[in-house]
C-alpha cells in the first residue's frame, strides 16, 4: 500500500516535472498572479461577488491581458477595447474564440445547452440568431409600428409619473420596472399585456434568480460542484426557485393556448421563433424556452440597469438633465412625441447615453468566451480551452483609456463642433459596451431605441429631483454586485416641466 502510495507521488512529481519544463519552452503565458495569490483570489471569488473589482485592480498591474488560474482553469481577462475587438473579430483569431465556457446555467437550467447565449459558435447559434435578427428587424430601428407601441407604453408611464407632480416621493425604480417589462412582453408577442402583474412579478422574479446565478462567483462555484444543487442549503434554495419560476415563464408565455394563437397571427418575436422552430426537425421545445430565457433575461435586465443608471445621474447632475431637456425644446419642441428620427440631432443626449453606458460599466464581464483550440496572441499563448472574459469594467473604468474616468463627463464623446464624435474615432472605438464580433449583442439596436425613447419621452415632459431619501451610491462599484449591475433603488421627486 505505502509502495504504491510512494509510486504515485513519485509519478504525479515527475509528471509536473516534465510538464513544467515543456511549457517553459513554449511561448510564455499572459502575465499574472503566481500559484498562491491564484489560489487566495479563487477563495476570494468562492466567497465574495465583486471579481471585477479584483479584476480592475490586477489589469492595473499587468496591463491588457493578464491569466488568472482558477483551481484547473485558465481564466483570461482581456482588458481593452483594441485586445476584445482583435481576439474575438478579427479573422486570424474569431473561429476559435467565440465558443462558450461550460456553465451550470447553460446545463441545467438551459437543458444541456440549447440556449443561445451560452451555446458554443456552431451553424446552431448562426441559425437561432438569424431568426432573432429577422424577427428584430421587423421592429428594429424606425419601424413606426414598434415605435407607437413603445411611445404607447412610456405614455402609460407618464400618466403614472403625471399622478406623483405633488407627492414628496416617488419610486422611480419600480415605474421604469413596470414599463421595461410591458415593452418587453410586446416585443416578444406583439400584444399589449392584459395581465401585467402577473407577467412583471413573473419576469422581475425569473431575471433576479438569473442574476444572483449567473454572477461570477455562484456561477463558478456551481460550475465546478453542481452537485450542491442537491444539498440542503443556499444553492439548492436557488436552484429550486429558478426552476419553479421558469416554470412560470413557461406557462405564460408557451402553453399551448398561447404557443396557437401566437402561431395564429405570426408577429412578435416569439411568434416568429415558435414557426421557425416548428418547421426545423433540429430545434425542439427546449430551444424555444431556452431562447425564451435568454430574451427575458437580456431583454429586462441591461435595459433596466441602464435607465436606471441613467435617471440616478439625472438626480446627481441636474445641470446635464437641463442641458438634454434644451437640447429637447431646440430640436423636438414641447409637444411633438420624440422619435428615433430625431436621434441624429441629438448630439449632447446620445452622448449623455454612451457616457452613462461607460460610467456605470453594467454589464462587468458581459459572457465569457472560450477558445477550442490553443491560439498565441501578440507574443502570448492561450492555453485551449482558456475561458476568455470580456473585462467591461475595466474597458469601462481604466485611467489609461479615459481621462477622468471616474467622472461623468458627457462632453467627453463631443468633438470641438459640439457634435458626437464618429463611431469610428479613436476615443468612441475605446467603448464597446454590446460586445464586438460573432457574439456581439442581438438585442444592441432594440435596447439602444429603447434608452433614446426612454430618455427624450420623459425628460421633454419632466423634471427629476432628489427627494428626502438618500440617494443610491453614484458609483457602480459600491451597486449590489451582481452578473448585471443596477443601483438598488430610485427614489425622487418627480415634477412637470
Ligand atoms: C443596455 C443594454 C444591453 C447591453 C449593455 C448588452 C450587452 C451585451 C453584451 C456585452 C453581450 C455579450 C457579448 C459577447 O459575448 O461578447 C450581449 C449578448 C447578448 N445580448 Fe445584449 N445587451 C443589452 C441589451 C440586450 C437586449 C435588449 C437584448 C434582447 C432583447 C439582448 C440580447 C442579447 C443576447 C441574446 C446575447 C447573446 C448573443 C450570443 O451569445 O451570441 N441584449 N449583450
Amino acid at each position: 500500500m505505502g509502495l504504491i502510495l510512494i509510486s504515485s507521488v513519485v509519478l504525479l512529481v515527475t509528471f509536473l516535472i516534465i510538464k513544467w519544463f515543456k511549457d517553459q519552452q513554449k511561448t510564455p503565458l499572459p502575465p499574472g498572479p503566481g500559484l498562491l495569490e491564484c489560489l487566495k483570489i479563487t477563495w476570494h471569488m468562492m466567497r465574495k461577488n465583486d471579481t471585477h473589482l479584483i479584476g480592475e485592480e490586477l489589469s492595473r498591474r499587468y496591463g491588457d491581458i493578464f491569466i488568472i488560474r482558477i483551481l484547473s482553469v485558465n481564466t483570461v481577462f482581456l482588458n481593452s477595447s483594441r485586445i476584445m475587438r482583435k481576439v474575438f473579430s478579427t479573422s486570424q483569431y474569431r473561429d476559435v474564440t467565440n465558443d462558450r465556457p461550460p456553465t451550470f446555467f447553460s446545463e441545467y437550467i438551459f437543458y444541456g445547452g440549447k440556449d443561445l447565449t451560452l451555446r458554443n459558435n456552431d451553424d446552431l447559434l448562426v441559425k437561432i440568431r438569424h431568426i432573432i435578427h429577422r424577427s428584430m428587424k421587423m421592429y428594429g430601428d424606425g419601424v413606426k409600428v414598434f415605435e407607437d407601441m413603445v411611445n404607447s407604453e412610456i405614455e402609460l408611464m407618464k400618466n403614472t409619473l403625471q399622478s406623483a407632480d405633488n407627492e414628496p416621493t416617488f419610486d422611480l425604480d419600480s415605474a421604469l420596472t413596470v414599463s421595461i417589462i410591458r415593452i418587453l412582453h410586446i416585443f416578444l408577442t406583439n400584444e399589449t399585456p392584459d395581465n401585467a402583474a402577473e407577467i412583471c412579478s413573473v419576469i422581475k422574479e425569473y431575471d433576479h434568480f438569473a442574476n444572483v446565478l449567473f454572477n461570477f462567483s455562484n456561477n463558478m462555484v456551481l460550475t465546478l460542484f453542481p452537485w450542491l444543487r442537491c444539498v440542503p442549503g443556499p444553492f439548492r434554495d436557488m436552484y429550486k426557485k429558478m426552476k419553479n419560476v421558469q416554470n412560470r415563464l413557461h406557462d405564460l408565455y408557451l402553453n399551448d393556448r398561447i404557443k396557437k394563437r401566437l402561431g395564429s397571427h405570426g408577429k412578435g418575436v416569439l411568434a416568429h421563433i415558435l414557426a421557425e422552430f416548428e418547421v426545423d426537425d433540429q430545434l425542439n421545445e427546449f430551444y424555444v424556452k431556452s431562447v425564451l430565457g435568454n430574451l427575458v433575461v437580456a431583454g429586462y435586465l441591461t435595459t433596466k440597469g441602464a435607465l436606471s443608471g441613467f435617471f440616478l445621474l439625472m438626480l446627481y447632475y441636474p445641470e446635464v438633465q437641463r442641458r438634454i431637456q434644451e437640447e429637447i425644446d431646440e430640436n423636438i419642441g414641447k409637444e411633438r412625441i420624440p422619435s428615433l428620427d430625431d436621434r441624429p440631432v441629438m448630439h449632447y443626449t446620445n452622448a449623455c447615453i454612451l457616457e452613462c453606458l461607460r460610467f456605470i460599466g453594467h454589464v462587468p464581464f458581459a459572457v465569457p468566451h472560450r477558445n477550442k483550440i490553443e491560439v498565441e496572441i501578440e507574443g502570448l499563448r492561450i492555453p485551449a480551452n482558456s475561458t476568455l472574459i470580456p473585462n467591461m469594467w475595466t474597458m469601462t473604468h481604466s485611467d489609461k483609456a479615459w481621462d477622468r474616468h471616474d467622472e461623468f463627463l458627457p462632453e467627453r464623446f463631443l468633438g470641438d463642433d459640439g457634435k458626437l464624435l464618429p463611431v469610428d474615432h479613436p476615443l468612441r472605438s475605446r467603448l464597446i459596451p454590446f460586445g464586438t464580433g460573432r457574439r456581439v449583442c442581438v438585442g444592441e439596436s432594440f435596447a439602444k431605441s429603447r434608452i433614446f425613447l426612454f430618455v427624450t419621452l420623459l425628460l421633454q415632459k419632466f423634471n427629476f429631483s432628489p427627494d428626502k431619501n438618500k440617494l443610491a451610491p453614484l458609483h457602480s462599484s459600491l451597486w449590489k454586485p451582481e452578473a448585471v449591475l443596477h443601483p438598488d433603488f430610485l427614489k425622487c421627486a418627480v415634477r412637470i416641466r
